[in-house]
């Protein structure tokens, strides 16, 4: 499938949906007066639907303030934040929560999951509250704890299961309503080097689809083999943008500019 451009020039698919995430010049500071911090310094960042971008820079740079202002969680005091095309900072604040219930997933560090619930019902959690019913919404739960590894653990609560199986419930949860952006803070923090890896070569597996774009926060170099681009963050901005080997089709079309 492709659109045209005015001039009748094909565009392919991926490059349509090309920009996710469109950020520009984001200014965020917190605190007032002499104890003001100025955490984002005018970042520009940009992250394309079919890819897997890597968000990374030494702790206290700032990248949890950044993905959280393209999450719809923080606001922001400058810039343009455009998600899926919307300009996030545009919409009310019922509009910017229906948008992310709609669009999109959050995994973070610590797993998050109900206790009182086991792996499906907590993987599940998303569909029911978006209205469907329990016994469709557990279908669509088991069949993305499958391609997770997790066939066998389904009726486990999270106490029974290791962080990297917990993990990969949170994973499940976060992307079972097909989100088109996935945010990932530190997914693998709480695990150790091995299971962190596991996880992470999951995640790609299940979530890097070409209408949907992942972010993961990391400073876990170990990882880094599984982005598609790696933007690097210090003080405030992205200083520097890398490109990984293309690992699918998806990833023919040229990169936004970032300038
Ligand atoms: N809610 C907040 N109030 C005050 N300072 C904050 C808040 N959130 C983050 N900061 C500060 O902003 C800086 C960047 O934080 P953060 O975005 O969490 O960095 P990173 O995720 O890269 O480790 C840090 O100095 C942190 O202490
Ligand atoms: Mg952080």
């Amino acid at each position: 499938m492709s659109t045209t451009t005015e001039h009748g020039a094909a565009i392919p698919e991926a490059a349509a949906h090309a920009s996710a995430v469109r950020c520009r010049g984001i200014e965020k500071s917190f605190g007032d007066g002499s104890a003001r911090l100025r955490v984002l310094r005018g970042a520009d960042f940009d992250a394309a639907a079919g890819e897997m971008t890597f968000l990374v820079g030494p702790s206290g740079c700032g990248k949890t303030t950044l993905i959280s202002v393209i999450g719809g969680i923080l606001s922001c005091e400058a810039g343009e934040v455009r998600v899926l095309g919307t300009e996030l900072r545009a919409l009310s604040n019922r509009a910017l929560a229906d948008f992310r219930l709609a669009h999109l997933g959050f995994v973070f560090q610590q797993f998050h999951l109900l206790p009182a619930l086991s792996a499906l019902e907590n993987a599940a959690v998303p569909l029911v509250a978006r209205g469907l019913g329990h016994r469709r919404a557990e279908e669509r739960a088991a069949a993305l704890l499958e391609r997770l590894g997790l066939a066998d653990e389904m009726r486990k609560f999270p106490t029974q299961l290791s962080g990297g199986q917990q993990q990969r419930v949170a994973i499940a949860r976060a992307l079972v309503h097909e989100p088109s952006l996935l945010i990932c803070d530190e997914p693998t923090a709480s695990l150790d080097a091995r299971s962190g890896h596991t996880v992470m070569e999951l995640l790609r597996e299940v979530a890097v689809a070409p209408a949907r774009a992942v972010i993961v926060v990391t400073h876990d170099s170990r990882i880094f083999e599984l982005a598609d681009r790696i933007a690097h963050m210090s003080d405030g901005v992205i200083a520097r943008e890398e490109r990984r080997a293309a690992r699918s089709a998806t990833h023919q079309h040229s990169l936004p500019s970032t300038t």
